[in-house]
């Protein structure tokens, strides 16, 4: 499973490239917003800090502008996908955009029906949102589980992020329903390190070695 962080924050960025455990970047237009750099420039700077997939998204409604903006924003960076929403508009940008070879992440997808749109106008990933469903009482990871078994009966090529994990729980579910990509935060990312056992393990192992070894050079 690749690790995609959901962040356009370029210290959370490099830290993650410093465990040598992210794949990918997403980003969208409130990540951003939150940043408050010029949108292009930002995007070539996180291309330069993390050597993979780096989602783009465009700020259009009408798929003409969304083409245009979409192939502007191709020409920063070969690793960058443009991503649009899965709105009528947003696809037909896609199928055009992909039919260019431009790689294209349709996001703010909650349904397997959506899913199989994106896959059918050749999106290179599709993004279903886990937590924004469990935030209106849905089960989030049933929507992973179904778009995952759909694109294996078929054998679509769309690789399935599932995005708007909040938990390493949702991290673990999604990647047991076959989810190619997971997408979070970097607080998620970095929760996935923790067991209480594993720094207990590790305070025994340097309290027993220093006693020997530090505290007793004379009993060498
Ligand atoms: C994915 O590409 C989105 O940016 C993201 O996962 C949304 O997550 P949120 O629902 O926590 O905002």
């Amino acid at each position: 499973m690749k690790f995609f962080l959901d962040t356009a924050n370029l210290d959370e960025l490099r830290t993650g490239v410093s465990w040598g455990i992210v794949d990918g970047v997403t980003t969208n237009p409130t990540l951003i917003a939150k940043e408050g750099k010029p949108f292009e420039e930002h995007i070539r700077e996180i291309c330069d800090i993390v050597d993979g997939d780096i989602s783009a998204e465009v700020v259009e409604t009408e798929s003409g502008p969304m083409i245009r903006q979409g192939r502007e924003l191709a020409k920063i960076h070969k690793n960058v996908v443009v991503k649009c929403p899965l709105t009528r508009e947003g696809i037909k940008a896609t199928s055009a955009l992909s039919g260019d070879g431009i790689r294209v992440n349709v996001t703010l997808c909650f349904s397997a029906a959506q899913a199989i749109i994106a896959a059918k106008a050749g999106a290179y990933i599709v993004s279903p949102f886990v937590g924004r469903l469990d935030d209106i009482g849905f089960t989030g990871m049933d929507l992973i589980r179904s778009i995952t078994q759909i694109y294996r009966n078929y054998g679509y090529a769309t690789q399935v992020l599932a995005a708007s994990l909040r938990s390493p729980t949702h991290v673990i579910d999604s990647a047991l329903a076959g989810s190619h990509i997971g997408t979070m935060p970097f607080k998620v990312l970095d929760m996935l390190f923790n067991h209480p056992l594993t720094d207990k393990g590790l305070e025994q192992f340097m309290k027993d070695w220093h006693k020997t070894f530090q505290e007793e050079p004379a009993a060498r």
